[in-house]
């Protein structure tokens, strides 16, 4: 299968997701961040800057019904264990509608839990119906494939992060599993707005923590780019799917270029170039 973006250090792929996972080679990859549809698009509103606007993010996002949602989901975590390394680990976001179904996917396909994560959005939109808590957090699911697995975690950097953008985070106290981090910046909407667009924040702390300089990071649902734009400012190789050709065109390849060609975030620019290898023997294998 051809990449639809290839680079040295980046394949982007337009395509259905669990084909696109079936032609990648097996145990290839160090680090999964998967925010799968969350199958609540159902004709609801919600507030947005003031405004009463669809809660509608797009047809990939519409709920086809308890048992083909929980399919769909079923094939693409089964898909993406085949392609993650014995000792990588994968993580998947999501609210209610969709987050209960991946969990009890993971442990009916036998990973292994490592934690939850309640995001918190201090800056969620308000609830216009007034019959209801506000949403304002989604959970992140993170697992290894088996009990025993060696999974990376950079406990000294957790503990040492600051918390410049998340106002629980004590510098040099352990990182707890509670994070209070906005929702994207303007900056990171520069290109257009994806309608669930994570926060670089969220997943800078994840690509940092959990996986190590050169791994190879993926993304199955990647929208608008923002884990590549993590993995690679921080010298880290990425591979990002996603079914609308849209999105990638519009928002995550234009985003992606700007890491490789501005040459002006901190890794690359002190050392005046990228220092991911391409030489690896498991990159190199990816079509
Ligand atoms: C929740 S969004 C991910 C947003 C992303 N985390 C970001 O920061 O922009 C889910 C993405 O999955 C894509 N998608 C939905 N169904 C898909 C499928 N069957 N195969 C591949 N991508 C799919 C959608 O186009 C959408 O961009």
């Amino acid at each position: 299968m051809e990449a639809y973006y290839s680079r040295k250090y980046v394949r982007i792929f337009n395509g259905d997701v669990v084909e696109v996972l079936n032609a990648l080679p097996q145990e290839c990859i160090d680090l999964i961040f998967a925010d799968p549809p969350y199958n609540l698009s159902n004709g609801g509103f919600t507030c947005h800057a003031g405004k009463r606007v669809s809660v509608n993010k797009g047809k990939w996002d519409e709920s086809k019904g308890i048992e083909e949602d929980f399919n769909f989901h079923y094939k693409w975590i089964e898909a993406c264990k085949r392609v993650l390394k014995p000792n990588g680990s994968l993580w998947i976001s999501g609210t209610y509608h969709s987050i209960y179904t991946c969990g009890y996917i993971l442990q009916k396909q036998g990973w292994h839990f490592i934690n939850d994560i309640c995001w918190f959005k201090p800056n969620a939109s308000p609830n216009l119906a007034c019959r209801m808590f506000t949403a304002s957090h989604e959970t992140l699911i993170w697992v290894r494939k088996k009990k025993n697995a060696k999974h990376f975690f950079n406990y000294e950097l957790a503990k040492s992060l600051e918390g410049k953008e998340d106002f629980l985070k004590k510098p040099n106290r352990q990182m707890r599993s509670v994070w209070a981090i906005s929702t994207p910046k303007n900056g990171e909407k520069r290109y257009g707005k994806h309608p669930t667009q994570k926060p670089e924040a969220l997943l800078e702390r994840i690509v940092l923590v959990c996986s190590k300089e050169n791994d190879l990071v993926l993304d199955p649902f990647c929208g608008s780019g923002t884990t590549g734009v993590a993995a690679l400012k921080n010298n880290r190789k990425f591979v990002g799917i996603d079914s609308e050709k849209d999105y990638l065109d519009k928002i995550a390849i234009p985003r992606i270029k700007d890491v490789l060609n501005q040459g002006n975030l901190s890794p690359f620019k002190e050392k005046g170039e990228m220092s991911v290898s391409e030489n690896e023997e498991e990159y190199g294998l990816l079509p």
